[in-house]
């Protein structure tokens, strides 16, 4: 059976999650919505060419949402806004660009799997689930996570794929990222600091600094995120498709006192769209840290989702 991902938002983002599937290699069908259907078309063209080379044979081209009732997996990525410093801030206009989408994708015929990335990314995937039925996965920390791995790595002069490393909570300021955790090559960072701290000291609150603000710092200068989230929604989107039971941190329904919101932590991906969570294991600070990030999603969620209901 073809695997066909629909992509609604072919702007920076969408169109690099576009270019992340075909060369990985992901699926054979990609429609690209926006509505700029002349971007969309300019941007189906380019990546059409870009496919001819490497073997590729993935079909991409600017449809309508008629178009996405047979894919298995839609992507959410498109905004009203490119970021600012702090994602809450496009929450307002996020959600009005949500409440156009939700109608037409029901409308369409689509059944698949919502992946969702429009910031700020949980709130954005936890809105998707209390106004559908779709199961939607929000990108969360994955991109965080990576950035997280790569900078230990680079303070380590390690290959970032030999360092264990998950941020968890906000994809946002109030992420956490599980120091408690980090392993490299199977140990804990903590005992080698521990055990030979001239070889794996680091400055921590450096990196964490870097690794959150990295967003914004590449936004700033060029307008946009657009190849780190690609590949990382295209690696999620692969997981789902092919049922891989690949552990990736992503945002997941969570509870919060009671109260239903989206947060990331690492979890099992199978093809259902449900991810299943893995069960945390953190330090005092971080759980505290871990709490007030979810804290703060149940307030927006009081605040700006629960009233569009
Ligand atoms: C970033 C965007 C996707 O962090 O929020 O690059």
């Amino acid at each position: 059976m073809r695997r066909k991902v629909g992509i609604i938002g072919a702007g920076h983002v969408g169109s690099h999650v576009a270019a992340g599937l075909a060369l990985l290699n992901i699926c054979e069908d990609i429609v690209l919505i926006d509505t700029d259907r002349r971007k969309a078309e300019a941007h189906g063209a380019d990546l059409q060419d870009m496919v001819c080379y490497g073997g590729r044979s993935c079909r991409i081209w600017a449809g309508g949402y008629e178009d996405i009732s047979d894919a298995q997996v839609c992507v959410i990525s498109a905004s009203g806004e490119i970021f600012k410093e702090n994602r809450l801030e496009e929450l307002d206009v996020a959600l009005d660009v949500m409440d156009d989408i939700i109608p037409k994708l029901k409308a369409s015929g689509f059944g698949g799997i919502l992946v969702s990335i429009t910031n700020p990314c949980d709130l954005v995937a936890l809105y998707l689930h209390m106004k559908t039925d779709y199961p939607v996965i929000g990108t969360g920390t994955a991109l965080d996570s990576a950035r997280f791995r790569i900078r230990i790595a680079r303070e380590l002069d390690v290959r970032p794929d030999s360092v264990e490393a998950f941020c968890i909570g906000e994809h946002g300021d109030s992420q956490v990222p599980v120091w408690s955790q980090v392993r490299i090559g199977g140990r804990l960072l903590d005992e080698l600091a521990e055990e030979e701290p001239e070889r794996w000291a680091l400055d921590r609150a450096a990196v964490e600094k870097s690794t959150v603000e990295a967003g914004w710092e590449i936004a700033n200068k060029k307008g946009s995120t657009e190849f780190g989230i690609g590949a990382a929604a295209a690696e999620l989107i692969g997981a789902v498709l092919c049922d891989s039971r690949e552990i990736l941190p992503c945002s997941l329904p969570s509870l919060w006192n009671g109260t239903e919101i989206y947060a990331s932590r690492p979890a099992l991906i199978n093809g259902g769209g449900h991810p299943d969570p893995l069960l945390l294991k953190l330090t005092e600070g971080e759980e505290k840290a871990y709490e007030e990030s979810r804290k703060m999603m149940a307030e927006y969620r009081r605040l700006k989702l629960d009233g569009r209901m």
